[in-house]
């Protein structure tokens, strides 16, 4: 069922946002009957172009960010159709009556910030005083959301000035992905993982979120967030949230992130010996100061830490996180690994190793539990793991193709269901448990240097080592 007609402004139109994901998104579910023949997708930025210069740019986006398999001529068209422009500038009048007019009164209304923090309060100002920030209107805004508390309380502060929590939308895209989302299902719809779900069962967590890129083009915001801002703040943190919650009472916006920010509250500060920071050195390719476009500098490409939650679930069980950037592939995966049988009656046996659930995200995207079962052959009780091997795609066919996360989170958007996008107060509570962990390291050592095509920096496989663990091969 398409969503009821609606005007969508994409603030920041032309930017690399709004033309690789947000309007190649829209376009796919327009594909897919999901969005009406009668909306009006509205793009606005300061370039002075028209809406056929603007229609043309998106077809590009489109042609390069979408398979081929999934576009054709005629449903383009249609779409071009519902596309218009306005110039805008967000810090003064320049263009607004021309949205003002554009914008229809009797249809849902929502405004999509794809622009830099610093735009919000501007933007939000401005659809205030020019009357189209009604009741019902919905604001859309990406990560960054701040770069530490005092400043995402600041940018709460000044979106609440003119909307209501409802109303806003704040994106962190590793919530779309439909594999994260399964980590729900898996959990919650199955009875077997749960009742073992816990400190008394788990040994140890590990969540890795490896990437085969660099930072090249990227530079200027990289180099200010680093890891820790960019991947352990948001995308980590909700992976963390969605393993380590209590059971929310249902499936609904309020529940899920009541449960959530439990989470992030009972998080122990991290001990400065329990972090690792890298950077990467040049190999083929150019190191990270060159991709970064900076002189020597001092921020992270990769960062390991090992993370405690200090409620009754969880005591006693550490959760290791790493992140980077030139790694070894492209590889995210959560392993849970359980505690070994309390008593083994077949004495000593090296093949028997502990139960590990591993959750791959991307790519690959399925399930592998490990366990352990008798060897074939008549030579006596010998062990030894196999794998029970899932792969989504195998298992539930090609018919379900994955969709991209950002069509996900946009059809909820439309549909007005908040469930996978923050709160803004699970936001600052993640950014008071990150401060101090910056902090901590600000008059420290520079990050360790690690060769591009590894899996980080030694220092990273000691983090495991000295608790007599390992990380899982990153491939
Ligand atoms: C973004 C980060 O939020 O997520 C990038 O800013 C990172 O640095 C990206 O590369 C990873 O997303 P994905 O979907 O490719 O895993």
């Amino acid at each position: 069922q398409p969503v009821g007609p609606f005007d969508l402004v994409v603030f920041g139109a032309t930017g690399d946002l709004a033309q690789r994901k947000v309007l190649p998104a829209l376009y796919r579910r327009f594909r897919a009957g999901q969005i009406s023949e009668s909306a009006q997708i509205i793009g606005a930025a300061r370039a002075q172009m028209d809406a056929p210069a603007f229609r043309a740019q998106v077809a590009g986006g489109i042609a390069a960010h979408v398979p081929a398999d999934q576009q054709d001529a005629d449903s383009l068209a249609r779409f071009l159709g519902r596309v218009f422009f306005c110039p805008i500038d967000a810090s003064s009048d320049r263009g607004w009556k021309a949205l003002v007019t554009r914008i229809r009164p009797a249809v849902g209304h929502v405004y999509y910030f794809s622009v830099g923090p610093e735009l919000f309060g501007d933007l939000a100002r401005q659809l205030y005083a020019h009357g189209i920030a009604d009741p019902a209107c919905r604001i859309v805004v990406e990560k960054p959301f701040g770069h530490d508390l005092a400043s995402a309380r600041q940018l709460n502060a000044t979106l609440a000035r003119h909307f209501e929590e409802r109303q806003i939308f704040r994106i962190d895209h590793y919530l779309g992905k439909e594999t994260v989302q399964n980590l729900m299902a898996v959990r919650f719809g199955n009875m077997l993982f749960e009742p073992l779900w816990k400190a008394q069962y788990v040994d140890h967590i590990q969540i890795t979120v490896a990437e085969s890129g660099g930072v090249a083009g990227r530079g200027d915001y990289y180099d200010r967030a680093g890891a820790m801002r960019d991947m352990v703040q948001n995308h980590m943190m909700q992976l963390l949230c969605l393993i380590a919650m209590e059971p929310p009472h249902c499936f609904d916006a309020d529940a899920l992130r009541d449960e959530k920010l439990k989470v992030i509250r009972a998080l122990e500060p991290v001990q400065p010996g329990d972090i690792v920071r890298g950077q990467y050195t040049a190999g083929e390719r150019p190191g990270y100061a060159e991709d970064a476009a900076v002189g020597n500098s001092d921020t992270e490409s990769f960062i390991a830490l090992k993370v405690k939650i200090s409620n009754w679930r969880w005591k006693g069980t550490p959760f290791y996180l790493r992140t980077g950037k030139r790694l070894k592939a492209r590889s995210s995966e959560v392993a849970i690994t359980f505690r070994d049988p309390p008593h083994s009656i077949f004495g000593k046996q090296p093949g028997q190793r502990s139960n590990v659930l591993v959750i791959r995200l991307q790519p690959n995207e399925g399930i592998k539990l490990k366990v352990t079962v008798k060897e074939p052959g008549p030579g006596g009780m010998r062990l030894v793991e196999v794998p029970l091997d899932m792969s989504f795609a195998r298992a539930l066919g090609s018919a379900h193709v994955l969709p991209d996360a950002y069509e996900r989170l946009i059809m909820d958007l439309l549909r007005g269901d908040q469930t996978l996008f923050m709160r803004g107060d699970e936001v600052e509570a993640a950014w008071a448990w990150t401060d101090p962990v910056i902090a901590a390291w600000q008059d420290g050592p520079a990050p360790d240097l690690y060769a591009p095509g590894s899996a980080g920096p030694e220092a990273a496989m000691e983090l495991m080592r000295r608790d007599r663990r390992r990380w899982r091969e990153i491939k």
